[in-house]
């Protein structure tokens, strides 16, 4: 049977997308499994760690042992979704302890966000992760640029955000990022949002994003690796389409099965 890195790869080569499911309450482990497998498809189900800090997943363990419950291979993986080394309160985390757990624990790919430091911390703590991931046989995905939204307050308004490309993942930098920390996926900044998570922000209705096709191709270009797309809720559905035949191979999906009533 395939691993994760050679299932995401496949999907970059073949134009399409894995889809990746978070788990903010242990409950949707079991509708999450059962959907990808009654559409024949494949999914990975994931957890971040503001998922168990602030919403109801438990913790890492709670998340994988709900996970053994419908264990199916063929279909769905564990993967361990953004781990903060700086999280959305500017708080350090001791990002290397949680993410040594998550692989003792036997989840099949991983997250390090560190893109909340300047360039060549991002690349240092990526680095470490990608060196300990490798050695436990699992690819190890990483950040570069702003995916905003988790943040406390109001994001600007967000066609001011697109137009001006803030936050944007630049190629040169993504093509030295990947070189030098070793990364297997990259996560980019191409005009999606995460849907907020503050009190009083969460149930707002999230925005539907466009994403910059240009930024896509060229970070493609530059970097040779899978790319996944964050603040997969809400997307205006040409955009997603369009990106998973320019390298977009895994995307995330948090907001749209948490609260979707708001659809
Ligand atoms: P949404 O909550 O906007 O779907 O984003 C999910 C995500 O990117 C988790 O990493």
């Amino acid at each position: 049977m395939l691993n994760t890195q050679q299932i995401v790869v496949n999907a970059f080569r073949a134009g399409v997308a894995i889809p990746a499911f978070n788990i903010p309450y242990l409950p949707m482990v079991e509708p999450v499994v059962r959907a990808v497998v009654d559409e024949d498809s494949f999914g990975l189900v994931m957890v971040a760690r503001l998922e168990w800090v602030k919403f109801e997943s438990g913790s890492p363990a709670a998340v994988r042992d709900e996970y053994l419950k419908w264990r199916n291979p063929r279909h769905v993986r564990l993967h361990m979704d953004h781990v903060p080394v700086i999280d959305e309160d500017n708080l350090q985390v001791d990002y290397l302890a949680v993410l040594r757990e998550a692989i003792d624990l036997g989840y099949e790919s991983l997250m390090v966000d560190a893109s909340r430091l300047p360039l060549e911390g991002n690349i240092e703590a990526t680095r470490k992760v990608t060196e300990m991931a490798h050695a436990a046989g699992i690819p190890c995905e990483a950040e570069l640029g702003a995916v905003m939204g988790h943040e406390a307050g109001p994001l600007p308004p967000y066609e001011e955000l697109f137009a001006s490309g803030k936050g944007f993942t630049d190629p040169a930098e993504a093509k030295r990022f990947v070189r030098e920390s070793g990364c297997d996926w990259l996560s980019v900044a191409i005009g999606s949002v995460h849907g907020a998570i503050s009190a009083g922000l969460k149930d707002k209705k999230k925005v539907a994003a466009r994403l910059s096709l240009d930024q896509l191709d060229r970070l493609r270009e530059a970097t040779g690796v899978p790319l996944v797309l964050h603040g997969g809720s809400g997307i205006r559905q040409e955009y997603v389409l369009a990106a998973f035949k320019k390298g977009i191979a895994k995307i995330n999906i948090g907001t749209v099965a948490r609260m979707p009533e708001s659809w």
